[in-house]
C-alpha cells in the first residue's frame, strides 16, 4: 500500500520501544523485591478529584452527553476565562476560547489553520517531539534550533532572529518546556513576540504545563503580552485528567472562526462528559486540591534534583515548572562504560529496574547525553530509584 509522504515525514517515537521493554521486564520483575518503577512517563499519578469525577458522573446520568458546538460548552469557556483573570490577572474573553481534544488537537488546529506547505516553524532542541509533527503533519517543516544549559533550554530573541529565513512562519515554543521542565523569562518571550510580529509571523506557545509552575519569575501566560499571541493549554496536567482529552487554545479574534470550522469538520467537539467534568475543576475544593497537589510535585522536584546531582546525573537547570528532570547522564554513564543515553535509558532499566527516557525523541542537539526523568511518580518511588541508581553505579565502580 502506498503511504503518503506526510505520514512517511512522521518519525517514530522511540520512547515507545523503551516503554515496551520496560513493560516486558516489568512482568518478568513484578514480583520480585525490585518491581520496575517507571519514571519514563509524562503523566500525573493523581486522577481527577472527586468533585470532577461526580460532574462526569452526573453528566452521563442526566444524558448529557450529544455534541456540543465546535468551540465547546460557553461555560466552560467562561471558566477557563475566569482562571485566567483569577490566577494570572490576564482578561482572556471566552470568545478567544477553544476547547479541543487536548493540547494535541489544539496544536493540530492552530498548525492546519496557519502554515502552508514549506513553511517553516522554529522550535527549540529539545522540545517535545509531537510538536515537531503537527508541524510536518500540516505540511510544514520543523526548524530546531539548538539550545543550551545557559538559555535554559528556550529560544531568545537573538537567535530566533539569526534562524529566521525567508521560509519562517513563526515559532512554536513551549514553557515550561517538556523534557527540561524549564520556562521562558517573560521579557526575553515579549522580544521573541516582537521579532517575530515585526516579520509578519506567529507566536504560538504550548502552555500546557502553565498551572504547574514553582517559581512566580517565571509563572506567566504568554497572552499577557499580546492579543496575537496564540496559547495552547490543557486539563491534561495541572487538572490530571490526561485520559479525558480535553484542552483548548486561546486565539486571536480573527481566528476563531477558522479554528471552528476546522475543528467542526475534524473532531464535530471535544467530549461532551469531560467537558461537563472540567467545570468542575474551577470549583474553589478542586482548586484547593490541585494546589495541594501542585506543592507535591514541587517537594518532589525539590528533593529529587539534588540526589540526581549527587548521583553524577547533573541537571543542568533546576526546572521551575512541570515534572521533568532533564539530567546529563555522560558522566555517570562513562563510569560504567555506558556511551550514550539511549543504552543508558536501558541498562538503568536492566540493572536498577528504573525505567527512564532517553533524549533521544526530543531533538538532536546534545540528546545523546541527556535523559529525561518524570517526577510525576510518588515520593516514595523517587526514593527508591535513587537508591537502587546508587547502589548500581557502586556495585559496577567495585566489580
Ligand atoms: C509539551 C506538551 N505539549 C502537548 C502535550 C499533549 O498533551 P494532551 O494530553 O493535552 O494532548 C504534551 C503531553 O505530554 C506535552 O508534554
Amino acid at each position: 500500500m502506498r503511504i503518503s509522504k506526510r505520514a512517511e515525514r512522521i518519525e517514530p517515537f522511540y520512547v515507545m520501544e523503551v516503554a515496551k521493554a520496560a513493560s516486558t521486564l516489568a512482568r518478568e520483575v513484578a514480583h520480585t523485591d525490585r518491581p520496575m518503577i517507571f519514571l519514563n512517563i509524562g503523566e500525573p499519578d493523581f486522577t481527577a478529584p472527586p468533585l470532577v469525577q461526580e460532574a462526569a458522573a452526573r453528566a452521563v446520568r442526566a444524558g448529557a452527553t450529544q455534541y456540543t458546538q465546535a468551540t465547546g460548552l460557553d461555560h466552560l469557556r467562561e471558566r477557563i476565562s475566569g482562571w485566567y483573570r483569577d490566577r494570572f490577572g490576564v482578561e482572556v474573553p471566552a470568545r478567544r476560547i477553544v476547547i479541543t481534544a487536548g493540547a494535541s488537537a489544539a496544536l493540530q488546529l492552530a498548525c492546519l489553520a496557519l502554515i502552508e506547505a514549506g513553511d517553516e516553524m522554529l522550535l527549540p532542541d529539545p522540545s517535545y517531539p509531537c510538536n515537531r509533527h503537527f508541524v510536518s503533519a500540516a505540511d510544514g517543516r520543523a526548524v530546531l534550533v539548538p539550545t543550551t544549559a545557559a538559555e535554559r533550554f528556550q529560544l531568545s530573541a537573538a537567535k530566533v532572529e539569526a534562524a529566521w529565513t525567508e521560509r519562517t512562519r513563526g515559532v512554536l515554543l513551549a514553557s515550561p518546556s517538556n523534557p527540561t521542565g524549564t520556562s521562558i523569562a517573560p521579557d526575553e518571550l515579549r522580544r521573541i513576540h516582537e521579532v517575530v510580529s515585526k516579520r509578519g509571523g506567529i507566536t504560538l506557545v504550548d502552555e500546557i504545563y502553565l498551572g504547574l509552575s514553582y517559581d512566580d519569575a517565571y509563572g506567566h501566560t504568554a497572552l499577557a503580552i499580546d492579543d496575537q499571541v496564540i496559547s495552547i493549554n490543557s486539563f491534561s496536567k495541572y487538572f490530571n485528567m490526561t485520559g479525558w482529552r480535553l484542552g483548548w487554545l486561546v486565539v486571536p479574534d480573527a481566528l476563531v472562526p477558522v479554528v471552528e470550522r476546522l475543528a467542526q469538520n475534524l473532531f464535530i467537539c471535544a467530549s461532551t462528559v469531560s467537558q461537563h467534568a472540567a467545570l468542575a475543576c474551577f470549583e474553589p475544593e478542586s482548586i484547593a486540591e490541585y494546589e495541594r497537589r501542585r506543592a507535591e510535585f514541587k517537594a518532589r522536584r525539590d528533593w529529587f534534583i539534588p540526589q540526581l546531582d549527587a548521583l553524577g546525573l547533573k541537571v543542568p537547570v533546576v526546572p521551575d515548572g512541570a515534572f521533568y528532570a532533564w539530567a546529563d547522564c555522560s558522566s555517570f554513564g562513562e563510569k560504567l562504560g555506558i556511551a550514550n543515553s539511549w543504552d543508558f535509558a536501558f541498562e538503568a532499566m536492566k540493572q536498577a529496574h528504573v525505567a527512564i527516557t532517553p533524549g533521544r525523541d526530543f531533538g538532536s542537539a546534545e540528546t545523546s547525553r541527556f535523559v529525561r526523568f518524570s517526577t510525576a511518580s510518588s515520593m516514595a518511588h523517587l526514593q527508591e530509584s535513587v537508591q537502587r541508581l546508587r547502589a548500581w553505579a557502586a556495585a559496577a565502580v567495585a566489580a
